[in-house]
Order: C-alpha cells, then structure tokens, then sequence
C-alpha cells in the first residue's frame, strides 16, 4: 500500500520526526526556515497531509488553492487561531489540535512568569549579569508577596485548571474565574474556584489575573485600557495564551504610568516581532513563546499529531479534530 504523503513545516523533535518517517512519505524541513505563503500553499496543493504550526498563518487565500490535494491539517500545537476556520470549513479540510500534553508545562510557565513579575527576578537577574549587584540590603527589590493572594483566571479550559490547581494548592491562592460558558460546580470545586460573572466583577478583585482563553477576533484585545483601568494599581497581568488578547499599547500606557503593579508575558502580538514601547517598561517581564518549551510536552504533542494523522487515515474521526 502506498503510504500517505505528509508535509512538516518546521523542524519537530527527533523521535517524533524518525516515527512520521516510518510511517509516512515525509518531507521535513530540516532547515527549520520559516514558510512563505507559496510554500504553504504549494503543500497543500501537493501532498496528502500538511502539518503545520502555531506561528505558520494559514489564511483564507493560502487555504483556498485549488485542486489540492490536503485533506487534513494536523497542527502541532493546541491553538489553532492562525488557521482560517470559515474557510477549512467550506473547504471540508480536516482540522486537528495537540490539548492536554501541553496543559501542565504551559501552567508550569504562567506560575514562572507569576512568580518572576511578583518577585523581581528580571530585574534581579539583569542587575547581577550587568555587574551592579552592591549586596544584601532591607530595601533592595523588594517584590510581592504570593503565597494567599487572589488570582483571577480568565479561560477555564485544561491550563487554566492547571494553572488554578498550582496556585491554589501550592500557594494557597484565592481562585475567581471568568470563563463564557458556566463550569460545573465540580470542576470548580477541585481548586476551590468561583465563577463570576463578567470581567469586570473578576478584575478589581484580584492582585493576579492570569489569561488562559484563545485567541482570535472574538478575543483580540479583550484586555483594553479600560479593563486594566480596572484592575488593582499594584495587581499583575500575565498572558501565556495570545498576544492578540491584550492591547499592547494600552498595556505598556498601564506599565509605564504604574497603573497596574506590572506584567509578564510569553505570547505577543504579531510575534516575533515585540512591539518596541513594550521593551521600555522595566516592570515587566517577558519571555519568548515558552509554554510548551519542555522536551516531554513537545515529544507528547508531536505523537499527538501522528495519532490524528493515523486516525484519519484508517477512515476514523481524528480524536482532536476541531474542525
Ligand atoms: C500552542 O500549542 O498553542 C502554544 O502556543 C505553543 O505550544
């Protein structure tokens, strides 16, 4: 039987790639370069299953080429807001994601971030390698303290409940969740959560609000100025879901006029590209796009995407399909 034929469009962990080889006719990029559009399309024009990733866009012209031959997108990564839904779905393309491998790395990142924004650790590390560290003292970077604060989760999905799971039994924090759909009292339960009912009852509430929901038009600055202007003058906002989420400009405006205490991000808008006024504020902290940067979550999410890919190839629904 001949083997589908499959296109990858970034490099992908070793084990993971020696696997798609076994079993597929694969085309890896070993040069890890960065797709044009003609490229994308050219793959979905000429082979069975195109695998691509979070930061490859696939909009509605790459996706509407015609005749071709991809019937399935296997996306490596659980966000899949760079890929035109509207139009995979006239289309008939299948859609799938990698959730749950990555749940917990990504949590284990936004306490990171949580914990490095409250506790002064850029700041103390940028002093230390610049050489201006002068010793111990009362008064030097003295940050917040965590431990029994209140943490506003808002996008109540695998990460966010990881991320309350981790703050809430490891650090005794009090847990407000906003979330569009209701969550059941169970899951709520487990970390102790409390649904409220929009985010302007959860943002005055909380020294810490963490962003857990995905990206895409509906949410795209959901965090505005008016809605920083409602959180606490020394409360911290972190993001490990989206850049799009949160204005930029607004954010670095709340930074920088210490309308807020300060931020930690992991995902930017437009990224890689950093919006250059976010680099001036010194109360905040940023990392690039790390979430799922562990060796276990990326092997997990990598075999993740062969099990969709065996699914739909053996005639099955792929377990992850979203679209
Ligand atoms: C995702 O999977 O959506 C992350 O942003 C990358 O792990």
């Amino acid at each position: 039987m001949v083997k589908p034929s499959v296109f990858v469009t970034r490099r992908w962990p070793a084990a993971v790639e020696a696997q798609l080889i076994e079993n597929y006719n694969v085309v890896l990029n070993t040069e890890d370069k960065p797709l044009s559009p003609a490229e994308i399309q050219s793959a979905l024009k000429n082979y069975d299953a195109v695998l691509p990733t979070v930061t490859d866009r696939l909009t509605a012209e790459v996706l509407d080429v015609p005749s071709a031959q991809a019937r399935i997108i296997a996306n490596y990564g659980v966000g899949y807001n760079h890929i035109c839904e509207p139009t995979a779905r006239k289309l008939g393309i299948t859609v799938t994601n990698t959730p749950d491998v990555l749940s917990e790395c990504t949590a284990d990142l936004a306490m990171t971030l949580l914990l490095m924004v409250a506790r002064r650790a850029g700041d103390g590390e940028r002093e230390l390698r610049a050489g201006s560290w002068t010793g111990w003292r009362p008064t030097h970077l003295v940050g917040t303290k965590v431990s029994g604060k209140t943490l506003g989760i808002i996008g109540y999905g695998r990460i966010g409940q990881e991320m309350a799971r981790r703050a809430h039994h490891g650090f005794g924090m009090e847990i407000l969740v906003y979330s569009r759909s209701p969550v059941a009292p169970k899951v709520l339960a487990k970390n102790g959560a409390t649904q409220v009912n929009g985010l302007e009852d959860l943002l005055p509430k909380c020294d810490f609000v963490s962003l857990h929901c995905p990206g895409g038009p509906e949410n795209r600055h959901l965090i505005s100025s008016r809605r920083l202007d409602l959180m606490k003058p020394d409360a911290f906002l972190i993001n490990t879901s989206r850049g799009e989420v949160v204005d930029e400009f607004a954010l670095s405006q709340a930074l920088m006029f210490d309308l807020i205490g300060g931020a930690a991000l992991d995902v930017y808008d437009g990224e890689p590209r950093i919006n250059p006024v976010l680099s001036q504020c010194d109360n905040l902290v940023m990392l690039p796009h790390l979430g799922s940067a562990t060796r276990e979550a990326r092997e997990a999410m990598g075999f993740r995407v062969l099990d969709n890919l065996s699914d739909f190839f053996d005639g099955h629904d792929p377990r992850d399909r979203v679209i």
